[in-house]
């Protein structure tokens, strides 16, 4: 699985962009989520997805990471890991 970019990128700008910035750049209190191995950012989601606490805000991404499905997660991961803040 390698995940197809571009939809990655267009199912990040609908929701994930609003507190992870541009290409997961980070903002404010919010993780810079750019620049990650694939199967990182897939666990992390996964585990999310499963309603996993690991860290202090992590009901806003359990939240955020419900919808989501295996395919979505994959295309998500794999935009994030290469996504540069132009
Ligand atoms: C409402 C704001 C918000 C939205 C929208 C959001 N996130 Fe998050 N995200 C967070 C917060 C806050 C954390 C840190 C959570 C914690 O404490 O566990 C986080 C953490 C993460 C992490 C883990 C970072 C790490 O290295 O531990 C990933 C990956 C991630 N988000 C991806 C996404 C993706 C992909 C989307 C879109 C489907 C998204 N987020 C939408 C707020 C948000």
């Amino acid at each position: 699985m390698c995940g197809d970019k571009e939809a990655g990128e267009a199912r990040y700008k609908k929701t994930c962009i609003n507190c992870h910035g541009p290409a997961g750049k980070g903002a404010a209190s919010y993780p810079k989520i750019s620049g990650n191995e694939i199967s990182y950012t897939t666990s992390k989601l996964k585990t999310y997805r499963d309603g996993i606490e690991i860290g202090p805000n992590s009901a806003l991404m359990i939240m955020m990471a419900r919808p989501l499905t295996d395919e979505e997660i994959v295309n998500l991961a794999a935009y994030l890991k290469d996504a540069k803040y132009k």
